[in-house]
């Protein structure tokens, strides 16, 4: 894989809120995202109930995402942030959006770099799995990219694929995978995939 600039300062700093440490998403991607957005780690504050803004909100673009309490979202999210050399999942949020009412887009210190203050649009992880072979190597897999219906065709979604493989690349990874359908195969090329073997499913 080509090298990601090393330059990775974030407008936001490691904390116990965020899944994983922000200095691992490249400015440069930062940079180039439409202005007011932001890309950043899934924080703990990510559940809101504010329609149309919450994390889960956002995966409904993919599939079926059900009923899930605040408590077993903490839950999830705690034993991802126990495993955070494994599971990256970012987000992008749209920070142009007035404050509401409800959940924490409530803050009394409204700064950009407030998790939580505007949208979230855009959504997506790479796992980091360590393998034997290739001499314990590490392969990363794309899941979950989702985009919001209305905020499509902005390249969100590739700016997603960009951070998600500089992610597996600064992590160790020695190639970056992720299934799709055929619809989605003139999206990921032009985010730099090519095909690849085929997928087999079995579904309990
Ligand atoms: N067919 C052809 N080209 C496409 C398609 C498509 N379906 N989707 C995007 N592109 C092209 C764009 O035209 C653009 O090309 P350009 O650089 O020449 O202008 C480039 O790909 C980048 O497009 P983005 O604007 O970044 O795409 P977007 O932000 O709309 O995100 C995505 C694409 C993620 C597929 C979005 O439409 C989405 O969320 N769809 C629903 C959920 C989904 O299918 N997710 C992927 C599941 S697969 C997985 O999770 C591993």
């Amino acid at each position: 894989m080509a090298p990601f600039s090393s330059k990775t300062k974030s407008p936001f700093t490691k904390s116990d809120n965020l899944l994983f440490d922000p200095a691992l998403i490249p400015a440069s991607i930062q940079e180039s995202l439409p202005a007011g957005y932001v890309v950043r780690p899934l924080a703990r504050s990510d559940n809101q109930v504010r329609s149309n803004s919450s994390f889960l909100k956002t995966l409904e673009v993919l599939t079926t995402v059900g009923t899930i309490s605040d408590e077993a979202f903490q839950r999830r999210f705690q034993y991802l942030k126990e495993h955070s050399d494994q599971y990256y999942t970012i987000v992008i949020e749209d920070m142009n959006v007035p404050p509401t009412s409800a959940g924490s887009a409530t803050s009394s210190s409204p700064s950009l770099v407030t998790p939580g203050r505007g949208k979230i649009v855009a959504a997506g992880t790479v796992l980091a799995e360590r393998k034997f072979i290739h001499e314990l190597g590490m392969v990363g897999h794309i899941e979950d990219i989702a985009v919001s219906a209305d905020q499509q065709g902005k390249k969100l979604g590739l700016r997603i694929i960009e951070t998600l493989k500089a992610i597996g690349q600064q992590v160790g990874c020695y190639k970056v995978i992720l299934d799709c359908s055929e619809k989605n195969v003139p999206f990921y090329e032009k985010c730099g995939f090519e095909r690849k073997g085929v997928e087999m499913g079995w579904y309990v």
